[in-house]
């Protein structure tokens, strides 16, 4: 017992939260209709680890240069899909070097919301001031502010609703727009009408970025700002939990246990909201083929096999829960396929998974968190070769691609069927997702490609500034 009991007390903190985060799963409710690529960031880790279970920084932090710089982050609505959350994220890092951060939101129901207030709650704990969008607190703030982050396309509103034609121009150079989606519902000019006049647009994936370039030049005419790619990273209280062996130990099998999984068993896990875009439809088909296909051939060495869907809003019925239930049933897979209602804390699941599957369909994923997440743990990713997700995950190496549609659901059987058989191969993509998540995306990576970003801003809006 060398180490200091801090360590350990800190650790077992951690592990309490996450196991009573993991018994109200369900209670908080994860909107499902945010776009196709909410980032798959259903966790930040800022829910179950709080500011006294940090360690301290090891190393300058990049975005020291923002300290007493003020911040005005628009966000476009306050809830617990991606989005916001991560708005909430930047401004919890800049408020970290001592940055002045102002949040306003720009939609809100009339009526009180639970969710909203208590994550107005933590904001202020944290030292952001949380404003009205309206009035004139607002645009005295976005005039003085030295950056202005508008988060998601839909923010776009903000800006012709709130301010004056005149003030609005005087804001443009200091604006940095982040985008995360990547529908088409998005390319209208009332929502992005001053995106080419804005100092940069922050986009989470090349694929992204590259839709974005192409629909706006086609669909509307307009070339984009400056776009700057920005890989996200996992938090470093995620990581904490996926680099304690006991933590995960504890989260896996009071998960496998909630769902009657044992040790020895192989559960292939999807973990995003419950959609047709999200392709847990197919990835269902794929994983009854693979039952076959292990039966057909006489696999006998294989261990059961069970599937597990966390995202699901049975109380929404429709038409395509409803589908993948029935599904189930007339397979009966009942005993070996787990549904499980949407929650924030996608930790202990991912704890519980031996194989991630990530099969957003079409397009993809914008970015995809929850790759990053698994990889973090030391999972490996069975992902549609499409969106982010081919940016994160290297084909053979981390994990497998899959075409995306119909087309993608026989290649994923029998990449379900690889890794089930071949259990070196499943660790060893483990293993180098865990290695390239170190190299690549980490919060600090996030943190030192963002500081890059609004460096560059701030330096636009001072050129702007002086003539
Ligand atoms: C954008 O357009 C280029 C050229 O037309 C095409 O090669 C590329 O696939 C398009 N990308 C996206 C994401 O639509
Ligand atoms: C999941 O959600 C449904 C519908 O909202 C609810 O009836 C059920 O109790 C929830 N399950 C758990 C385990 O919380
Ligand atoms: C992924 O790699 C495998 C071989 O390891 C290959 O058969 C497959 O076509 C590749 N898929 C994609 C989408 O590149």
């Amino acid at each position: 017992m060398g180490k200091p009991s801090t360590m350990q007390k800190k650790r077992w903190a951690l592990m309490i939260l996450l196991v009573l985060s993991l018994s109200t799963v369900g209670v908080i409710l994860v909107r499902s209709s945010f776009d196709s690529c909410r980032i798959g960031g259903k966790i930040t880790g800022h829910q179950f680890a709080e500011e006294k279970f940090r360690s301290a920084p090891e190393r300058p932090n990049p975005l020291g240069f923002m300290k007493s710089k003020l911040v005005l982050l628009v966000s476009h609505e306050l809830s617990l899909s991606g989005g916001p959350l991560l708005l909430m994220e930047l401004a919890f890092l800049l408020r970290g070097v001592g940055a002045e951060v102002v949040w306003i939101t720009n939609q809100k129901p009339n009526e009180e919301d639970e969710v909203i207030s208590s994550l107005e709650h933590k904001m202020l704990d944290r030292g952001v001031q949380v404003i009205s969008a309206k009035g004139e607190k607002a645009m005295d703030t976005a005039l003085k502010a030295d950056l202005i982050v508008l988060n998601t396309a839909v923010a776009g509103k903000w800006l012709d609703a709130a301010l004056k034609e005149n003030v609005v121009k005087a804001l443009l150079p200091k604006i940095l727009w982040w985008i995360h989606e990547m529908r088409g519902h998005y390319f209208k000019p009332d929502l992005v009408k001053h995106l080419p006049f804005v100092a940069g647009a922050m986009i989470d994936s090349h694929a992204t970025a590259e839709y974005w370039k192409n629909r706006t030049q086609a669909r509307l005419g307009m070339k984009m700002p400056k776009t700057y790619v920005v890989h996200l990273g996992n938090s470093k209280e995620l990581m904490e939990v996926a680099e304690d062996s006991v933590a995960k130990r504890v989260l896996r099998e009071h998960v496998r246990e909630s769902l009657g999984v044992r040790n020895e068993d192989l559960l292939f896990g999807i973990i995003n909201s419950v959609s047709r875009g999200k392709g847990q439809d197919l990835f269902l088909r794929a994983f009854q083929e693979s039952l076959e296909i292990i039966k057909e051939k006489k696999l006998l060495q294989v261990p059961t096999m069970h599937a597990v869907v966390v995202g699901s809003d049975i109380s929404k019925q429709t038409k395509f829960e409803t589908e993948l239930r029935n599904f189930v049933q007339e397979k009966k897979l009942q005993s070996y396929v787990h549904f499980v209602n949407k929650t924030l804390a996608v930790a202990p699941y991912i704890a519980a998974i031996d194989v991630l599957v990530q099969n957003s369909q079409a397009r993809g994923e914008c970015f995809g968190r929850i790759t990053i997440e698994a990889m973090g743990f030391k999972v490996p990713v069975l992902g549609t070769a499409a969106g982010g997700t081919v940016e994160i995950v290297v084909n053979g190496t981390t994990g497998l691609l899959h075409g995306a549609g119909k087309e993608g659901m026989k290649p994923l059987a029998k990449n379900i069927v690889k890794l089930a058989v071949e259990v070196e191969v499943r660790l060893t993509m483990g293993r180098n997702g865990y290695e390239r998540v170190k190299e690549m995306f980490l919060e600090h990576h996030m943190s030192h490609r963002i500081a890059l970003v609004l460096k560059e801003v701030l330096q636009h809006a001072k050129a702007h500034a002086l003539q």
